[in-house]
């Protein structure tokens, strides 16, 4: 879908994913300490108000226009900057602590493309947070995009991941009306420090 479709989806439905952050992620974000955030293809802002609101100070960035309108609508929060960009080719002024990434769906390997590019605008000990309809959704699942080649697979995050510590890579099922969606997740960080000594600290050989 192009930024235009987003658009009109935007102005057609209020909320259309909801005004409270995925509880996957929002759990997840809970579990970090506040610093610079981006939340990517961050529609009208819920996630992003969401780390506002805890003390988070947020780049945050989609290409549709209407969603940004939305976004910013409530009156302006200093702690966000929202921008109107492509995920594709914008980028943090500077090192980030956190990179939340929420239901972007994009070509897999535009997809791919982009979560690898993402994770080197983390400083050391930042996170790395990709949330998404899984593949499997589309045969097995409810609701989410009805085409499976912007559906990532375990397979596709695990590159996207390369080179990364990887914390979490999962599918995560919950209850949608009266079935379940499939989502898939990725948490991964960059490794830290020089390697083994540290890697190694408390282990017995
Ligand atoms: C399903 S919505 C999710 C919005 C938000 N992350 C959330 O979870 O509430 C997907 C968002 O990705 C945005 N998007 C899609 N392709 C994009 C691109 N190439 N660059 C920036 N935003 C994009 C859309 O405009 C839309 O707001």
């Amino acid at each position: 879908m192009d930024s235009s479709a987003w658009d009109a989806r935007y102005s057609s439905v209020e909320h259309p994913w909801g005004s409270a952050p995925a509880a996957a992620l929002s759990a997840r974000f809970a579990e970090l300490t506040p610093g610079r955030a981006v939340d990517l293809g961050c529609g009208d802002g819920r996630h992003a108000r969401w780390l506002a609101d805890s003390g988070w100070t947020v780049d945050a960035v989609d290409f549709s226009s209407v969603a940004i309108e939305l976004a910013t609508s409530g009156g302006a929060d200093g702690s966000i900057r929202y921008s109107v960009a492509d995920a594709r080719t914008w980028e943090p002024s500077g090192p980030v602590d956190l990179v939340a990434i929420g239901f972007l769906h994009l070509p897999v390997d535009e997809l791919v493309a982009v979560i690898a590019g993402a994770a080197t605008w983390l400083a050391p000990g930042g996170r790395l947070l990709y949330l998404g309809h899984a593949l499997e959704n589309f045969t097995r699942g409810v609701g989410g995009p009805p085409d499976p080649s912007i559906l990532p697979d375990i397979d596709d995050l695990a590159r996207a991941a390369s080179g990364l510590r990887v914390r979490e890579l999962s599918h995560l099922v919950r209850p949608q009306g009266d079935g379940h969606a499939i989502d898939i997740l990725l948490h991964a960080q960059p490794w830290s420090g020089s390697p083994h000594r540290s890697l190694m600290d408390g282990v017995r050989e």
